[in-house]
Order: C-alpha cells, then sequence, then structure tokens
C-alpha cells in the first residue's frame, strides 16, 4: 500500500532517503477522485522513475467562486486502494499545510498569454491558481520527472512554460488521454452527469474526430471546422457548446488557416451538460 503522508517534513525526510540512494522521484499531482487516466499518469512517472510520488489535493485558489470546489469528490481511502501497488507515496496535504499565510500576504503566479485563450477568460484566476499550486507542490516534492495528462492540454502547455520560465529542473511529460470503450475521457467530473448525459457525452470525441478527418481531406480554413463543430454539437449533443478552439500547440496562439507548419495544432472543446462542464482535445 502507498504510504499516505499530510506532513511536508516527513515527506522530506522519506525523499531525501530515497535521494541520497541515488533514486529517481516521479510525481503525478491530483486532486483525487482517481481514475483510469491517473493510473496512466502513474504508470508512466513510473517508467521514468525508482519512487512515485502523487499527491492528492483540492486546490481552492484554482476553482471560481460559482465552480464546484465544494461538491468535488473527495475519498482518500479509495484513491489509495485504488493506485495500491502502482505509486509508493501519496501526499495529502491540508489547506493549512499549502497555504499557511494569509490570503492578503500570500503570492500568486499569473500566467500570460496563454491564459488569454481557450479556458482562460472562461475561468478567471484558474490557471494562476493552478500554477501557484503545482509551483507549491514542486518545491515540496522536488521531483526528477512529473507527469500531466493531455486531457487538460492548456494547462500542460502553461505548467512547461512555467518550469522552462522559472528553470525547474524538472522533467514534464505529457500523456496521452485515456478514455472509455466509447471514447469518452475519463475525468473525475463524469460522475456528474446523468445516466442519459453520459450516454451522450462520447459525442465529444467523435465530434473531435469528424474534425480531424476533416482537415486531414484537406479543409484548410478554421471557420468551416469550427462550423462543422459546431453544427453537430447543437444537433447530436444533449449539453452546450462553452468554449471552441483551434489554436497552435503548445504556444496557443489564435490561426485562420491551417498550414503543415512544424508546430501541433489543439482542437479543443467544452460543452456544458446540466450539472458538468466536460473538456476535450485532440493535437494534431
Ligand atoms: P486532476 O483533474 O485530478 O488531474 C490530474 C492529472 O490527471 C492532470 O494532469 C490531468 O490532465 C490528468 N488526467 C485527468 N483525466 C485524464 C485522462 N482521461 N487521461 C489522461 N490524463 C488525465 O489537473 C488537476 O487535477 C489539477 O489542476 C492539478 C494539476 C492537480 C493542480 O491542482
Amino acid at each position: 500500500m502507498a504510504k499516505v503522508i499530510h506532513s511536508i517534513e516527513v515527506l522530506r525526510e522519506s525523499l531525501n532517503t530515497h535521494r541520497l540512494n541515488q533514486q529517481r522521484i516521479g510525481f503525478v499531482p491530483t486532486m483525487g477522485a482517481l481514475h483510469e487516466g491517473h493510473k496512466q499518469l502513474i504508470k508512466t512517472a513510473r517508467e521514468q522513475s525508482d519512487i512515485v510520488v502523487v499527491s492528492i489535493y483540492v486546490n481552492p485558489t484554482q476553482f471560481g467562486p460559482n465552480e464546484d470546489f465544494e461538491d468535488y469528490p473527495r475519498q482518500l481511502d479509495q484513491d489509495a486502494a485504488l493506485i495500491d501497488g502502482i505509486a509508493d507515496y501519496i501526499f495529502a496535504p491540508t489547506d493549512d499545510v499549502m497555504y499557511p499565510l494569509e490570503e492578503s500576504t500570500s503570492i500568486q503566479l499569473n500566467v500570460g498569454h496563454q491564459n488569454t485563450v481557450m479556458d482562460g477568460p472562461v475561468r478567471p484566476g484558474h490557471f494562476n491558481g493552478v500554477v501557484t499550486v503545482v509551483n507549491k507542490l514542486f518545491n515540496i516534492v522536488q521531483p526528477d520527472v512529473a507527469c500531466f495528462g493531455k486531457k487538460d492540454a492548456q494547462q500542460l502547455a502553461i505548467i512547461q512554460t512555467m518550469a522552462n520560465d522559472f528553470h525547474m529542473n524538472i522533467e514534464i511529460i505529457g500523456v496521452d488521454i485515456v478514455r472509455n470503450a466509447q471514447g469518452l475521457a475519463e475525468s473525475s467530473r463524469n460522475v456528474y452527469l446523468s445516466e442519459d448525459e453520459l450516454k451522450n457525452a462520447p459525442i465529444l470525441y467523435n465530434t473531435l474526430t469528424g474534425a480531424k478527418q476533416l482537415i486531414k481531406e484537406g479543409t484548410t480554413d478554421v471557420n468551416r471546422v469550427k462550423e462543422y463543430i459546431e453544427k453537430r454539437i447543437q444537433c447530436e449533443s444533449l449539453g452546450q457548446l462553452d468554449a471552441l478552439d483551434i489554436l497552435t500547440y503548445p504556444t496557443l496562439k489564435h490561426i485562420d488557416t491551417i498550414e503543415s507548419t512544424d508546430e501541433s495544432i489543439v482542437i479543443a472543446i467544452a460543452v456544458k451538460y446540466d450539472k458538468a462542464r466536460l473538456i476535450d482535445n485532440i493535437i494534431m
């Protein structure tokens, strides 16, 4: 069973012993409610390192006032059981440990251009909260490698920028999206979906695959691809399209035409169901 640790000092002491033994530390930050997507991150970290630390912390600073901070599933025992045998340490701090200072005296990081697109404007403060907590977690764990999912493509791009910008000696690894048999991306928020919505939700991925196909067949006009996505979600989804972006990746710059340049592009969508806002993307 992975060892559950709540204190920074105890975690540091354990990890220092491993470091002295020349063992590489892999790190997977999460907010818990673990699923197959998280497990894939942990397996990837395991391949890249000797010791794997998983953090489970529902970070208050990345939730907006009308978001699901209170309702976010918290299930430490269940999570520990799910990753039994694949993780070595679970770091599960309290708010007091992560944010010891009064809010007025604490420091927050500000994300630049990458915060002005996609979910940046839709979720003000979200990515500043994410980089702030990941920065804290990196300082606590001091990993050699850290794994993040491509499911949150914007988050991955922003964290890579932070690591570069702050000269962090941490290798950031992006892990492919894990989907269920119907194509729905695994997410801790899928539990908010009704039975009908759950059946309907693979439409996100089906639409993205359709858009990718259009581009492969020669469509270069970004607006035409967007129209295709808008129509399909409007006609076939039980939810509402909440965000749609086609950008360069990982620089997240707007484009009008899709050219076969060196940089990848990301097609990203968000669909609002009754109680869940689902995101999905394809990087090509
Ligand atoms: P959380 O939503 O728990 O996700 C933790 C990690 O799991 C993220 O890197 C996310 O991209 C990855 N992930 C989630 N679903 C996935 C899937 N279906 N396939 C592959 N990877 C998947 O993202 C966060 O937590 C937080 O913002 C955090 C980085 C922990 C900071 O609080």
